[in-house]
């Protein structure tokens, strides 16, 4: 049967296993999809070793996405842009091809929610990996303008020279940024500690979309935080979650599966719903 896992560390609470089990299913693909915890400075070797045995394809994870990007022998367009890989594909020439689908994931999600995209005005916190794998999708949708802000101002500016070819992006400080915006999308790592990006409450209103990359059992403390200031559409990282394996899934077999019942039964399993 052909073999499939995610690489991570720590991985043990992964749900993508449960996801492509489910797409499998949908699309009576027959193929298993497991979990692989190497140490830091071992997954180089685990990732030839897991395709030297017949592995046909993995997800990267947390913290291999960028030493992946070194260890394929070739990367799609969106991969080199994202700097960054979270899908491997062993092609039928016998080529790791390393692809990245997390920009797609968020893009799909977004629209899924009925976010409309051209012509809108996005703020983009944070300016680690998570928001660079974003930058090309958002900006391939024609914002009107897409804002960066960052705790390290630099690191947004940086990011906003990169990416300055492929449409209006800008880097502004948090104390700079001046409504109003369409839509915040949070890709900051704030969330798990429990903290929250500086962002002035007077910048968040009735009709904003608010997006958090991150997700949980319940509301994050940035979700809860723009609730508290009036946001009345908010939407947490789950979608994006099961968006970019269904990506992932259809660079490996060539089928595209269906998402909604899928992030249902999810929801369910996380005891969301
Ligand atoms: P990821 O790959 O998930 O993007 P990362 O590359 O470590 O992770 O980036 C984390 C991002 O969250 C960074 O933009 C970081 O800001 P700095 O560049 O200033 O470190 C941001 N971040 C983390 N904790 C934060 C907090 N409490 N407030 C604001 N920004 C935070």
């Amino acid at each position: 049967m052909d073999r499939y896992l995610v690489f991570g560390h720590p991985v043990r609470h992964s749900k993508s296993p449960f996801i492509h089990t489910l797409f499998a299913r949908q699309t009576q693909q027959e193929l298993e999809y497991g979990l692989a915890e190497p140490d830091v400075d071992e997954f180089a070797q685990a990732l030839r070793t897991f395709f030297d045995q017949g592995g046909k394809g993995c997800n990267v994870t947390v913290p291999f996405k960028e030493q992946a990007f070194t260890l394929v022998d070739c990367l799609s367009p969106r991969a080199k842009r994202a700097g960054a890989v979270n899908t491997i594909k062993l092609t039928d020439d016998g080529v790791l091809l390393g692809d990245n689908t997390d920009g797609a994931g968020l893009v799909a999600d977004l629209k899924s929610h009925g976010v409309t995209l051209a012509d809108s005005r996005i703020l983009l916190l944070g300016a680690g990996g998570a928001a660079r794998g974003a930058l090309a999708p958002l900006l391939a949708e024609l914002p009107s303008e897409l804002v960066i802000a960052n705790r390290t101002h630099t690191k947004a500016q940086q990011l906003a020279a990169e990416f300055h070819d492929l449409g209006p992006v800008i880097a502004q400080t948090y104390e700079q940024l001046a409504g109003p915006f369409d839509l915040v999308i949070n890709s900051t790592s704030a969330s798990l500690q429990g903290e929250l990006p500086p962002l002035a409450p007077a910048l968040i209103h009735t009709d904003i979309a608010i997006y958090d990359m991150m997700y949980g059992a319940s509301d994050t403390a940035f979700i809860s935080w723009a609730k508290q200031h009036g946001a009345r559409q908010t939407m947490d990282g789950l979608g994006m979650l099961v968006e970019q394996a269904a990506e992932a899934f259809t660079v490996w077999r060539g089928i595209r599966p269906g998402t909604k019942q899928v992030l249902r039964e999810l929801k369910r399993n996380l005891g969301v719903i």
